[in-house]
């Protein structure tokens, strides 16, 4: 979007904007660097704590997923005061809040604008020393693809808007949301071997598996049966209850993929859906794959999976076996 503008150059700024990165990434010293990043949105469920503590785990995600510790953060916060309660803005507040206190990060301000529909998100600053940055590129084709959490978060939440989510998939669905990419991003920053990272959101695990592959200049290979998912998810998914940004995700991208014969439809869709707070995709060397896997299932992550692996091969393609 930016893209055709004047922007600014720094010789200490290590991630701008030139390469579709989860966040911004600024030398301070030679052993420090601030990582920024910010998201806000509209409610996707109904419980405005919970929406609260989403809205934090996904702002929260873009430090995690360049190997980064989040500090501080800003509250961002849009809402209809004349509308609604104001008991319903201190439930999404007391939510981030909760979360923020869960991932070790202070709050230090924030700004709130009256709006038609309530927004709540972050801005977010983190740290990292400047030689541990993960960047969406440098995969390397042997590498092996883990991801952290399920897909089928924005296919839960059109459903719950079409009022035929069952309170299983929502429950799922919001453990999924609310979990912290914290102590995956721990377990991979302590693993050698680590060449790529970046978190599953708005495009949907192919989208974002295409642009590493696309950074990297790399093919993968995803063994869909590998990849997990809600469990409730692959029934609406048949019945062709998706987001509108899961048809925009494939469409977009249809042309980079490669579908093995035998691997259904629904499968492929779940594999666009966009997501809230998604996992974490991180390309890391084949001989330290099990090993991280098991120790992220052992520490609570308990759908971690190794999803594929990247090949040499035409640059930003996915087959999909
Ligand atoms: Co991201
Ligand atoms: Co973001």
């Amino acid at each position: 979007m930016l893209k055709d503008l004047p922007l600014i150059t720094d010789p200490n700024l290590i991630v701008g904007m030139e390469h579709a990165e989860d966040a911004g990434v600024y030398r301070l010293r030679d052993d420090l660097a601030i990582i920024q990043t910010v998201d806000f949105f509209t409610p996707i469920v109904d419980d405005p704590y919970t929406f609260g503590q989403i809205a934090v785990t996904n702002a929260l995600s873009d430090v995690y997923a360049m190997g980064g510790r989040p500090l501080t953060a800003l509250n961002i916060v849009c809402f209809p005061i004349q509308k609604l309660d104001r008991a319903i803005l201190r439930e999404i507040l007391r939510g981030g809040l909760d979360q923020m206190r869960a991932a070790g990060v202070l709050l230090v301000g924030g700004h709130s604008v009256e709006d038609d529909e309530p927004k709540y998100g972050l801005a977010v600053t983190g740290v990292i020393h400047p030689d541990k940055v993960l960047f969406n590129r440098g995969a390397l084709p042997g590498d092996r693809l883990i991801l952290t959490k399920p897909l089928g978060t924005g296919i839960a939440a059109t459903a719950l808007k079409a009022g035929m989510a069952d309170p299983a998939l929502l429950a799922d669905a919001v453990a999924c949301m609310t979990t912290l990419n914290g102590p995956a991003a721990e377990l991979m920053t302590g693993t050698p071997d680590v060449h790529a990272c970046t978190d599953i959101t708005g495009f949907g695990f192919l989208g974002h598996a295409l642009e590493m592959a696309e950074g990297s200049g790399v093919a993968m290979t995803v063994r869909a049966a590998a990849v997990p998912f809600l469990a409730g998810v692959r029934p609406l998914a048949e019945q062709g209850i998706i987001p509108g940004g899961l048809i925009r995700n494939r469409k977009f991208r249809e042309k980079q993929i490669d579908v093995a014969p035998g691997c259904p439809d629904w499968q492929i869709d779940i594999l666009c859906d966009p997501q809230t707070a998604g996992g974490l995709l991180i390309a890391l060397a084949a001989d330290q794959a099990e090993g991280l896997t098991s120790r992220l299932r052992a520490a609570g992550v308990a759908a971690a999976a190794i999803v594929g692996e990247v090949v040499a091969g035409p640059a930003g393609t996915i087959r999909i076996v």
